[in-house]
């Protein structure tokens, strides 16, 4: 508290500059019309621009899993099955597969949870073939292009490449007989063999009903400059350090733990949402993947999200102006944050802020239940409805295969 306190008192006597700074620094009333095409984009309804086919799979892949572990419903790769319920009930969904423009398999691939409520991976490969059999023997669509106009949700750290160790990812690649899928993933970076052209990047799932019951008040002042609150180091797991975050977390610790500017702490405060409602910036550095949560808290709650995390690919890119919400700091510049984030005009900051105000941007990365319009769920359907139509070389002669069904470690080919 006192740290914050003298936060607000160094904004106010930093020069004139600052001190409008400080005042105009309420969250934005007015909201701002996004440019361009972006936004427009986001408005979009898929209902009538595109039918999904649901496959009904057994409730071993999906509904029973969830039983064992509640756990599923609220961690941060839940989109797996509320986007199967959205799916459901959805007017794009349709029940004659003959007319539909996508195929949906429902598996809960990443509800398998440690006594941490860590989610391991280890199994999903297994299971993913598995249903794939199920779906390929039981129905044409699977063989007639072996899965090019089948989306799959992979959620997971590395998406399909299914394992938590980026080294070991990269080393199993995506799994063999989902590459002609579209894949929808919150894993994006640029030239990782863990995300191939075409795939829909999502946000990770951040519970909406908690964050609103935490909203305060839009006129609350933004005293805080930079927030955020998180690990630097995972001593547990890179013992030597540099390897988390590729180091650009320790880097932040090392250089500003001491600036009153930065209000940064590992404590995990009760007023966490709120205090990012608090806040100008937000630092959303990579941790063991190049996204965390805090992205998605960072647009709902207007906190302007500092980006560490060189080549990352975010959410829905291509409907999301985020080079006109977010700040874009290379990782090797972290020492330089403080004179990068002082620097920035004031004028750019309350545009920022006010294109973060448009209820469009936050609404399309959350998942809300009951679904919503312009919610990351449409957001996924208006993805999958600019792939269309599909290129007629997507379908393959019949008795013609591409995928190898044997591929891959014979670790894998076991039975689930
Ligand atoms: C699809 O192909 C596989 C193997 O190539 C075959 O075993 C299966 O019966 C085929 N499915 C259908 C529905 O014909
Ligand atoms: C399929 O993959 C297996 C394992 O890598 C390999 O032994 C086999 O030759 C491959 N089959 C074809 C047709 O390429």
């Amino acid at each position: 508290m006192r740290k914050r306190r003298l936060v607000f008192a160094l904004l106010l006597c930093f020069s004139t500059f600052w001190r409008i700074g400080a005042f105009k620094f309420h969250r934005a009333q007015k909201t701002e019309r996004i440019s361009g095409s972006a936004g427009d984009v986001l408005e979009d309804d898929p209902v009538g621009r595109l039918k999904v086919f649901v496959y009904e799979l057994p409730s071993k892949y999906n509904k029973k899993i969830l039983q064992k572990d509640p756990r599923c419903l609220t961690h941060m790769f839940a989109a797996e099955i509320f986007m199967h319920r959205f799916l459901l009930s959805s007017p794009v969904r349709t029940l004659n597969p003959e007319e539909a423009d996508w195929f949906y398999t429902p598996v809960y691939a990443t509800c398998d949870l440690t006594p941490n409520g860590l989610p391991l991976p280890f199994k999903s490969p297994r299971m993913m073939r598995s249903a794939i059999q199920l779906i390929s023997s039981n129905w044409p669509y699977w063989n007639a292009t072996e899965g090019a106009d089948h989306f799959f949700i992979v959620p997971h750290d590395f998406a399909a490449c299914f394992h938590y160790l980026e080294e070991k990812a990269i080393e199993r690649g995506i799994l063999p007989l989902l590459q002609r899928a579209t894949l929808v993933q919150t894993f994006g970076q640029r030239n990782h063999v863990c995300l191939k052209d075409g795939s829909i990047i999502i946000p990770p799932y951040a519970p909406p009903q908690k964050m609103q019951a935490h909203l305060i008040s839009p006129s609350t002042p933004r005293s805080i400059f930079v927030y955020f609150r998180g690990l630097f180091y995972d001593v547990g797991n890179d013992p030597e350090g540099g390897y988390y975050a590729r180091g650009a977390r320790a880097s932040v610790w090392e250089n500003f733990k001491d600036n009153p500017l930065f209000d940064i702490s590992t404590e995990h405060p009760t007023t966490y949402y709120e205090d990012m409602q608090r806040a100008i910036f937000c630092l959303c550095p990579l941790g063991w993947a190049p996204w965390s949560p805090r992205l998605v808290e960072a647009v709902v709650f207007g906190c302007i999200p500092v980006i560490i995390a060189d080549d990352i690919v975010l959410p829905f890119a291509d409907a999301i102006p985020w080079e006109d919400i977010g700040i874009f700091v290379a990782e090797k510049d972290v020492p330089k944050l403080d004179t990068i984030l002082t620097s920035i005009p004031i004028e750019e900051i309350l545009r920022k802020q006010r294109v973060l105000a448009n209820p469009s941007m936050k609404q399309a990365m959350l998942f809300p239940h009951p679904a919503q319009a312009r919610d990351a769920f449409h957001q996924i359907l208006n993805g999958l409805a600019r792939k269309l139509p599909h290129d007629r070389s997507i379908y393959l002669r019949s008795g013609e295969s591409i995928l190898n069904w044997t591929a891959g470690p014979v670790g894998d080919l076991k039975p689930w």
